[in-house]
This record gives structure tokens, C-alpha cells and sequence, in this order.
């Protein structure tokens, strides 16, 4: 695979002159994160005048597949795959390496083995579940807490490293439970129905705090608990995952308490290490990581929604 994808660097770096072309594979538009990552790749391909064929999956793996097999048919010269599950993606990546395309993943992470890719762009998924643990752990103390948990979409890297971050930073810690888990699949809808099944099968017990897996559900727990008569980042703290201009908002009315931030700018490491590929053969590291900076009621919430308001979320 490496000699392959040196080879095609070569190649591409005697042509670097000419617009280069590449594929994006976007799962879809399910939370105001995913707007802002497409939004930002488009500007950033601008930018640097690469020729940014786009599609949207819609949330189906299959739809990806047949994706980067058409961008394989188009001889694009690099392919950005933001994939919708972990696994699954050996054949159609091996199609891509056969076809010397290198391909970069944005934001979630494959089960596949790293020669069939170029590099993966991202947090580290697992940190930002032990992030928002540790905050919830700090904020309660001693106290009992029983925790309700939001999942991302089933099969996803973040939902399943979220989810272990979470409960690495928990163990330990008696006095925290988590005693309801679902899929809200990243979306705001998703996040108030199930919300709203938790409160009603908890009715008479105690909920303590919600954890989302990203910022758009809890936007919709918030709306099921206030629905609901009670005060949502009081009688339930919530902490979440993206720093979406919404989330802040929340944090400033009292309504959620905590994010960790993921930034939705994906392309901008991926374009530099595919530049210096195509221009050099330079391989980048395996994994860019990108940071994962906490966000509470002290941050200044409302210079935090006004620097973020006009990024395309
Ligand atoms: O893969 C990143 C996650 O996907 C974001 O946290 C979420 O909002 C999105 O849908």
C-alpha cells in the first residue's frame, strides 16, 4: 500500500500544477456539527482551489460505498471519508488503495487496519467521554447521582468511545450510575423522544443528569425536560460533546452546563497532509488529533456562542 500510494504521490506532484480533485463522503446532516464540517470543508477546498466533489450518504454505509466507488471511477486524486460506522469498509478501501487514491478520514475511525488509509483526522473520541465523566464527578462530589446517557448512532466510533470515556472517568466513583442508555442517533428529534421515555419510565426516581453524546440531542432532552415541568441544568445537569453556537446559548440561560469541544474543522489538517503528499510523497502521521477543551458556565458562554454563530453550524 505504501509504495503504492508513493508512487501516486509522485505522479500527482508532477501535476501539482493543475486543480486537484477531491471526493467527500459526508454521512449527512444530522446535528448543527456535521453543518459546520461540511460547510468548512467546501470553504476550505475553495481556499486552496481543489475541486471538491460532495456527497451525502444520508446516513447509510451503503450509500458511502457506492461513493467512493464512483469517486474511484472519476480517478479523483484523494477521497475524504467521514465514515457512518466503524466497520465494514476493508473491500471498498482496498478498491481505493488498488486504485492508488489515498483516503483520509474525518472526525470518526474505521476497524480497519491503517495501511488503507492515509491518515485520520479527529479527537481522540475516548478522551472526550472521560472529559465530560470527570466534569460530572467534579460537579457532584459525594452526592448520589443516577445518570441517563444519550448514545450517538449504533456502530459509530464516537458513540462507542464516548461512551467508554465516560465510564473510565466514572469507575470508581459509587455514588454515580448510569440507569438508562439509548440511541438518539446525534439528532435533535432523537435526543427529546428518548429523553422523554427516560423521564417517563424514571417518573418518581430521581434523574440527576443527562449525558449526550453530542450537543444536539441534549438541545432536545432540554426541550423534553422543560416540557416536562422541571428546569433543565438544575434539577438535571447536562453535559454534551461538539461546543455548537446552540449549546452555548443553553449554558448562558442556565439550561446545560458543560461541552466538550470538537472542532468541525476537519479538512483544514487533512487538505495540509494531502498537500504535502501530492507535492512531496510526504506521509503524515497515522492520527491528526485534534483538541477537546471543556466549556462550562465560566467560559464566558455568550462570547463563545458569538465567536462560533457565523461558522455554519
Ligand atoms: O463524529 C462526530 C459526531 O458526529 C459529532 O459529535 C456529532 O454531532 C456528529 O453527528
Amino acid at each position: 500500500m505504501k509504495t503504492l500510494l508513493t508512487t501516486t504521490a509522485i505522479i500527482l506532484g508532477a501535476v501539482s500544477a493543475q486543480a486537484q480533485t477531491v471526493g467527500f463522503s459526508q454521512i449527512g446532516s444530522e446535528s448543527g456539527w456535521r453543518a459546520a464540517e461540511t460547510t468548512l470543508t467546501r470553504q476550505q477546498a475553495e481556499e486552496r482551489g481543489i475541486d471538491l466533489r460532495f456527497s451525502d450518504a444520508q446516513q447509510r454505509q451503503e450509500n458511502q460505498i457506492a461513493a467512493i466507488r464512483s469517486f474511484v471511477a472519476q480517478g479523483v486524486d484523494a477521497i475524504l471519508l467521514a465514515p457512518v460506522v466503524a466497520t465494514g469498509w476493508d473491500s471498498v478501501l482496498e478498491e481505493a488503495a488498488e486504485a492508488e487514491i489515498p483516503v483520509v478520514l474525518l472526525d470518526r475511525r474505521v476497524d480497519s487496519s491503517d495501511d488503507l488509509y492515509l491518515t485520520a483526522v479527529g479527537s481522540d473520541l475516548v478522551h472526550e467521554g472521560e472529559v465530560a465523566g470527570q466534569w460530572l464527578a467534579d460537579e457532584v462530589g459525594d452526592e448520589e447521582c443516577r445518570i441517563v446517557e444519550l448514545e450517538g448512532t449504533t456502530g459509530s466510533s464516537p458513540a462507542i468511545d464516548r461512551a467508554t470515556g465516560f465510564r473510565n472517568a466514572i469507575e470508581g466513583h459509587d455514588n454515580l450510575e448510569i440507569v438508562r442508555s439509548q440511541t438518539g442517533d446525534f439528532t435533535r428529534t432523537g435526543g427529546k423522544e428518548v429523553m422523554e421515555s427516560f423521564l417517563q419510565a424514571e417518573s418518581g426516581n430521581e434523574i440527576c443528569a443527562l449525558y449526550a453524546h453530542n450537543d444536539d440531542m441534549a438541545l432536545g432532552a432540554i426541550q423534553a425536560i422543560n416540557e416536562a415541568g422541571m428546569n433543565p441544568g438544575e434539577d438535571i445537569l447536562i453535559v454534551s460533546i461538539d461546543a455548537v453556537p446552540d449549546i452555548f446559548q443553553a449554558i448562558a440561560n442556565g439550561d446545560a452546563n458543560a461541552t466538550v469541544e470538537l472542532t468541525p474543522n476537519m479538512a483544514g489538517p487533512a487538505f495540509d497532509a494531502l498537500e504535502a503528499y501530492w507535492e512531496s510523497g510526504t506521509e503524515p502521521e497515522k492520527f491528526i488529533q485534534t483538541d477537546s477543551a471543556l466549556y462550562t458556565q465560566d467560559d464566558d458562554p455568550m462570547a463563545e456562542y458569538e465567536a462560533r454563530k457565523d461558522l455554519g453550524y
